[in-house]
């Protein structure tokens, strides 16, 4: 892929400079662009000099810059101690007691703004559009805080969130930091099976869900499926139901409460308690190499620090600025970047319900040009999309407002990044290219858009404070270009406490492959100029359409079907999704493989996970291929899925035989 010309050049000159066509013939590492002028002229942080300044004292004196970047923010009690920090624990703030959603809400009403500039813009699905200003956000979430109060929740209690793209959330998610609730935002996507096991994990007390929601045309029934899940949650007390699309829903009396009934006869005004910097924010669900999802556990102070400074930075955000990422509050992109970063750094945040070819394929072209948006973040799968639906989508509406985009979930390909670059970005906007995990709460390895230039793929450098490296098995330094494990070195402030309820799983998984530093479990190499080319996941996780997925949870999800022994899922590369999902199956004695049970086996899984953990392709074997210990060799059944005949190692392959007979069965 990469020439070993560029080695040892500080910068590249931009040839090819974003020349549509041209770039397939072109060494990918030359192409370099450096940030335009007038957008450097204007930014936080405007050259690159600026940029290293900023890093090295952060790195070589990292509780000076943190207890200063914290001072920005509100604190009822500054912190004593910065940081304490024993692997795998670490302790960021303590002393200081602060509450998140004061910074994302009253610090700006009481700022000059006087709280009248536009917190939300939301336009639903079926175009409908709201506008809260900061001041009425404020109102919402007080009156909301005062709700979950008078519910019997308490700090520290767990509430769970199942609701689509709409205001109310955001003002869920808000209000249980408020209070100090720990809430965890489970996507609506996922079905009643899952939303069971994450409910019973984290132990909800309350559930918040809305009636239905508008996908595609459609009200997507989301109250009934809480209502299907909760029949196995004996520790939910109390539901409460926002009315988004008017369709009738079944209320248990004495559990399930309107909030269109109560939520706004409560007072508008509640006075945020001072909480301590550690206390829990909220649980998120991440997949891990085991059937088990892994509660991934973020606390207030240093995960509020975080996602201010890089929303401010990483964006640019301006106060004229309409920002609009497109991630849904359901994954880690949401809540980082939908919600607590840019409201926490006082920007205006598009918020739109639906889907993006809902009902044309220019749906989003659409918004970026009636609102006006001026940044604007997406995944790399879906710039894919937009790829395939053509450029005539995008080419239909005025974007000259678009001043920045940026880019999120996965590597994005050079071809992707390229087209990005020209057909919505106009050749005018600089990309980043945001690398950063759940598990780590804010991007951690990005370009800063006024100081840092860019590659097609490239992630670039370290934020403030973050020390990546770049491992060879045995624990030493690869050299430049070399592929080897991405770890970090040392703590930064928004990264995860622990596993919710197994802090022994957390230092297993993070902690465990090179003792004392953060293992991120993906593969990258670091070129001459120091730049980070991330290139994924190096374990049993399988990232789809920017949905990142345990194969453990799809093949548990497809054991269970009645006709099914065993099964093995792998990804394969797919132009579109970036990653499609082939599953390989081994029938139970007496059942014969179909057409017919293909599809109740991809269904089956559907419904019992999400239509987005759908394999693409399921595959029947008489058996897996397994090493004498009993582990799939998932490698195996990937290069089979990609097409290719297996080439490495299969020494440790039990039964040689199996593999013969598993390329028989093509589909
Ligand atoms: C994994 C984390 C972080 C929010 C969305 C996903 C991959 C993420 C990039 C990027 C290359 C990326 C990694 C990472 N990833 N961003 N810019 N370049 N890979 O969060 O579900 O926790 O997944 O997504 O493999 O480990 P997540």
């Amino acid at each position: 892929m990469r020439s070993a010309d560029g080695a040892g050049r500080k910068y590249a000159r931009p040839v090819a400079m974003a020349q549509a066509g041209t770039i397939e013939s072109v060494y990918r590492e030359q192409r370099l662009f450096p940030p335009p002028p007038q957008f450097a002229e204007r930014a936080r942080i405007g050259s690159r000099e600026h940029y290293e300044a900023m890093y090295r004292r952060s790195v070589e004196d990292p509780e000076g810059f943190w207890r200063e970047q914290a001072s920005e923010l509100f604190w009822f009690e500054p912190p004593a101690r910065v940081l304490s920090w024993d692997p795998p624990v670490a302790r960021w703030f303590d002393g200081g007691r602060t509450n998140l959603a004061y910074n994302c809400l009253d610090r700006h009403v009481t700022g000059p703004s006087g709280g009248h500039k536009a917190a939300l813009v939301f336009e639903g699905e079926p175009g409908d559009v709201r506008t809260l200003t900061y001041r009425q956000l404020l109102a919402e979430t007080s009156r909301l805080a005062n709700a979950l109060e008078a519910l019997g929740v308490r700090a520290g209690d767990r509430v769970g969130i199942y609701m689509g793209m709409i205001p109310e959330a955001i003002v869920a998610m808000l209000a249980c930091a408020r209070i100090g609730a720990v809430h965890t935002v489970i996507f609506g996507g996922f079905a009643a099976e899952a939303v069971r096991d994450r409910l019973l994990d984290a132990g909800a007390r309350l559930v918040i869900t809305q009636d239905a929601a508008w996908r595609r045309g459609r009200a997507v029934p989301l109250k009934a499926q809480v209502d299907r899940a909760l029949q196995a949650v004996p520790s939910v007390e109390r539901v409460l139901v926002v009315r988004r699309a008017g369709v009738d829903c079944a209320m248990q009396p004495g559990r399930d409460v309107a909030w269109d009934e109560m939520v706004a006869t409560m007072p508008a005004r509640h006075t945020a308690p001072a909480l301590e910097a550690e206390h829990p924010l909220f649980i998120l669900y991440t997949s891990g190499t085991t059937g088990k999802p892994k509660g991934v556990l973020h606390t207030t102070g240093g995960y509020m620090v975080g996602t201010w400074l890089t929303a401010r930075t990483v964006f640019d955000l301006r106060d004229d600025d309409l920002y609009w990422c497109t991630a849904d509050v359901g994954w880690i992109t949401g809540h980082s970047y939908v919600v607590y970063g840019p409201l926490a750094a006082g920007a205006t945040v598009l918020v739109y319900e639906g889907a993006p070819d809902y009902p044309a394929p220019d749906r989003f072209w659409s918004l970026v040009e009636r609102h006006g948006v001026s940044i604007f973040y997406t995944a790399p799968t879906a710039i894919r999309a937009f790829m395939r639906w053509g450029e005539e989508h995008p080419r239909r509406h005025d974007l000259s407002s678009l001043r920045l985009l940026g880019s999120v979930g996965e590597p994005i390909n050079p071809e992707a990044w390229m087209w990005y670059r020209r057909v919505i970005g106009g050749d005018r906007c600089p990309i980043v290219d945001t690398w950063w995990q759940t598990e780590t709460g804010s991007i951690l390895i990005a370009p800063l858009p006024g100081a840092t230039a860019t590659k097609p793929g490239s992630c670039t450098l370290p934020l403030f404070g973050v020390r990546p490296r770049v491992l060879r098995e045995d624990g030493t330094e690869a050299g430049p270009d070399e592929g080897g494990y991405l770890v970090i070195d040392g703590p930064w402030p928004s990264m995860a406490r622990t596993l919710w309820g197994d802090p022994e799983r957390f230092r297993q998984q993070y902690f465990s492959r090179f003792p004392g530093l953060y293992f991120t479990g993906d593969g990258a190499r670091r070129d001459a100029d120091g730049y980070f080319w991330v290139v994924g996941r190096i374990d049993d996780v399988v990232n789809v359409s920017g949905h990142r997925i345990g194969t453990a949870e799809i093949e548990s999800a497809i054991v269970s079907h009645p006709a099914v022994a065993e099964a093995a899922v792998v990804d394969r590369p797919d132009p579109l999704k970036g990653q499609a999902l082939v599953a390989f199956v081994t029938l139970r004695a007496g059942q014969t493989p179909s057409p017919q049970l293909r599809e109740a086996i991809a269904a089956h899984v559907a419904e019992q996970i999400g239509k987005f953990a759908r394999p693409d392709v399921v595959r029947f074997a008489d058996a897996l291929p397994k090493t004498r210990s009993g582990k799939i060799m998932r490698r195996l059944l990937r290069e089979l899925a990609a097409g290719s005949e297996p080439r490495g190692d299969v020494t440790t392959l039990e039964d040689v035989s199996v593999l013969a007979a598993l390329r028989q069965d093509e589909e």
